[in-house]
């Protein structure tokens, strides 16, 4: 197996002191995982390119934006002008998923597709050949602290599937409710690279939780069973 990606994702950080909580954990990190949500797309709303450039600027950690937001097109410039590396996006709510990936790749960025529970994976088939990423979604989008969606596995099996018949090396990005008790499923069913919200920086110790995140993901990459 080859090298798996952690990306915490920073929504339950405390972001009186966010500079501190990434820096915390980013000597254990490959990628942060930024969550806007625009109060449409989800529920709830977060933060916008303002909060990205702070943490860009407070570590030398790659940023991953995942936009649940229902216009990606009008604002996937002021994220990577903020300094997000990748940009994924919800193709359910654009007109053009196309026409989104395209726009994300001429502004420099990488580009993913989300997989939202409810959609099938099959939506990024067209899309295959452009795609950094398949973010699949393991909890309903819109807040951090939700339970792993078990159901989702069959799905992530697939993707890797889809990839694997396809030339592209995307990653498999599994989000939601990851922790130690449910990674091995996600990894085992493809998932290259896992986000974990809560379960970093959710404790009393973000940094610990980060190298015990870490040191499961260096013994399933070495095959290990636990
Ligand atoms: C949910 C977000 C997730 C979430 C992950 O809408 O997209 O990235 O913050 O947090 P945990 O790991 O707590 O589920
Ligand atoms: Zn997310």
């Amino acid at each position: 197996m080859g090298h798996l990606s952690l990306s915490p994702s920073i929504l339950t950080a405390d972001f009186a002191r966010l500079g501190e909580e990434v820096r915390s954990v980013a000597g254990f990190v490959d990628w942060f995982h930024l969550d806007v949500m625009d109060g449409h797309y989800v529920p709830n709303l977060t933060f916008g390119p303002s909060t990205v450039a702070a943490v860009a600027g407070s570590c030398d950690v790659p940023l991953h934006v995942h936009l649940m937001i229902e216009d990606p097109m009008k604002y996937a410039r002021v994220f990577v002008e903020a300094g997000a590396r990748r940009i994924s996006f919800h193709p359910e709510v654009v007109p053009d998923a196309g026409e989104v990936i395209d726009h994300i790749r001429a502004l420099g960025a990488g580009a993913g597709m989300a997989v939202h529970p409810d959609v099938e994976v099959e939506v990024v088939v067209p899309h295959l050949d452009v795609l950094d990423l398949v973010l699949m979604m393991t909890v309903r989008p819109g807040f951090g602290g939700q339970a792993f969606l078990h159901e989702v596995v069959p799905k992530i099996r697939r993707a890797r599937q889809l990839l694997t018949n396809s030339n592209r090396a995307a990653d498999i990005e599994v989000d939601g409710g990851v922790n130690l008790s449910t990674v091995d499923e996600a990894v085992g069913a493809g998932a290259n690279m896992v986000v974990a919200g809560s379960a970093v920086f959710d404790g009393v110790d973000p940094a610990a939780a980060a190298e015990r995140m870490r040191e499961r993901l260096d013994l399933l990459e070495r095959g290990g069973r636990v």
